[in-house]
């Protein structure tokens, strides 16, 4: 076995161990560790959460007054009471009126591990991640409380640059990471960013 596949195959293994349902929740552990994005009695919006191991993590995190929305294409199992969930394309403009009209106001923190279907030709999946990454970060306005965080996901490649310069101007800090739970050869990173201005 490839070293990449046995490091996958670890999590995994682990997620099933541990109750996570998916190895990504490690993801936002060691990033949550490193750049203690989310706190006690935060309210938490994740993009991109199906099956549900950052809600796990995050409902966590954020007990006991803390509650936390899940936005997925695809269905999630209900998780606990203080974890609400949203199905739908966030390519529509409905569901983030949706999230908007919910009433639990500008979140604390903002997610994002969103990642569309893989064509496998890299330069069209990460501009389809790219563009689905900034559809949430015109929002963060409407979205996310002054002084606020965001994880988000991104692929690597040509307009990352762009997306990162995009959010230098909104946030005092921004950080680029690849944590060690992601393969190696993926193209993948995480953008963590503090204090929304
Ligand atoms: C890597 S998975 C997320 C894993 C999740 N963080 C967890 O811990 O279980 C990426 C998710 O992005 C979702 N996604 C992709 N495009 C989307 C879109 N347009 N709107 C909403 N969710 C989308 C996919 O359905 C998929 O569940």
């Amino acid at each position: 076995m490839r070293l990449e596949d046995a490091k996958k195959d670890h999590y995994r293994k682990l997620a099933k161990e541990l109750g996570y349902r998916s190895r990504s929740a490690f993801k936002l552990i060691e990033l949550n560790k490193k750049y203690n994005l989310i706190k006690s009695n935060d309210n938490i919006l994740d993009f991109g959460a199906a099956p549900g191991g950052w809600l796990q993590v995050s409902s966590k995190l954020v007990m006991p007054k803390g509650k936390v929305i899940g936005v997925d294409i695809l269905p999630i199992m209900p998780l606990g009471e203080n974890v609400t969930i949203f199905q739908g394309d966030i390519r529509e403009k409905e569901v983030i009126e949706r999230i908007l009209h919910a009433g639990e106001g500008k979140m604390d923190v903002v997610l994002s591990d969103m990642a569309p279907n893989i064509s496998g030709i890299w330069k069209i999946d990460h501009n389809n991640q790219i563009d689905l990454t900034m559809l949430i970060i015109d929002r963060f306005p409407e979205l996310l409380e002054k002084n606020g965080s965001c994880l988000l996901k991104a692929f690597d490649g040509p307009r990352l640059k762009s997306l990162e310069n995009n959010l230098k101007k909104n946030f005092k800090n921004v950080k680029l990471i690849k944590p060690k739970v992601s393969r190696n050869a993926s193209s993948e990173l995480y953008i963590s960013c503090r204090g929304f201005r």
